[in-house]
């Protein structure tokens, strides 16, 4: 298969956020001799990037099957080194083995997408060996500024916000006519408030270790981070989320 340049250069561009992404969290664990699932991982390059850092075995699970097959292609041709400990699955993870389990499952950029979180954190629990851990970082979220990912096409912050669900969907309708869109999860946003991750996490059943906000180096967002101390102003000015969730 000839890989297009396009994912080639999303799959780099993810090979810098990689180690961001750790830092985010304050470091990143030990993950010699580790089995770690990675769930929405697109392109692939965390999964190449945790079985460099020593993991056992590494399964990448993403619903977007022509990210899969690049992923597998670019694995055997360009990352040999590490093909035998790293499989790419579009799958599921309900329809995933629940015997097998894992000591981390890693999530990047990915949960603002996933359109029933609640109903996937059961199954990441049910795989998550006893005192395994989820490493999940993402963002932005829906009611920060630029929370409907672009669709609105607009660089007016919170201009989704002012549009309504309805708005946002007539303008991504207007550019991509032949889109059949009924609501944001057509468009893979689950459009969760900071609110809902929270007690979405609280009753998960997994213990919440730490739930960082609004991690970033950029001065902008710093900037922009201040306001989310106000607590009425939180929800709006909250952009990433960075939390770790342990099963007890
Ligand atoms: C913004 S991309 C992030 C991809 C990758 N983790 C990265 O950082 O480049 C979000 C990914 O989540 C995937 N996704 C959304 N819902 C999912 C689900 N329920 N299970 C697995 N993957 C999902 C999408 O297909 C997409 O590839």
């Amino acid at each position: 298969m000839k890989l297009k340049q396009a994912d080639l250069d999303y799959f780099a561009r993810g090979e810098w956020q990689n180690p961001q992404f750790w830092r985010r969290f304050g470091g990143q664990p030990d993950f010699t001799g580790k089995r770690v699932l990675d769930v929405g991982c697109g392109h692939g390059s965390m999964a190449i990037y945790v079985a460099r850092a020593g993991a056992a075995s590494v399964v990448g699970l993403d619903l977007n099957c022509r990210l899969i097959e690049f992923a597998n292609a670019n694995l055997i041709q360009n990352h040999g080194d590490v093909a035998d400990r790293v499989t790419f699955l579009c799958q599921d993870l309900k329809d995933y083995p629940e015997d097998e389990t894992f000591d981390f499952i890693l999530s990047k950029d990915s949960f603002e997408h996933i359109l029933d979180l609640p109903g996937m954190l059961a199954e990441m629990k049910k795989r998550l060996k006893r005192g395994g851990r989820i490493y999940a970082g993402f963002g932005p979220l829906y009611n920060s500024p630029l929370g409907d990912h672009g669709y609105s096409q607009s660089r007016i912050p919170w201009r989704h916000l002012m549009l309504g669900e309805e708005g946002v969907l007539a303008r991504t309708r207007a550019r991509w006519p032949q889109l059949e869109i009924h609501s944001l999860g057509d468009l893979g946003l689950n459009g969760l408030a900071l609110a809902d991750y929270e007690r979405i996490f609280a009753q998960s059943g997994l213990t919440i270790l730490s739930l960082q906000t609004n991690r970033s180096d950029k001065l902008l967002s710093r900037l922009l981070s201040l306001p989310a101390r106000i607590p009425f102003l939180r929800e709006y000015f909250t952009f990433n989320l960075y939390v770790v969730l342990e099963r007890p």
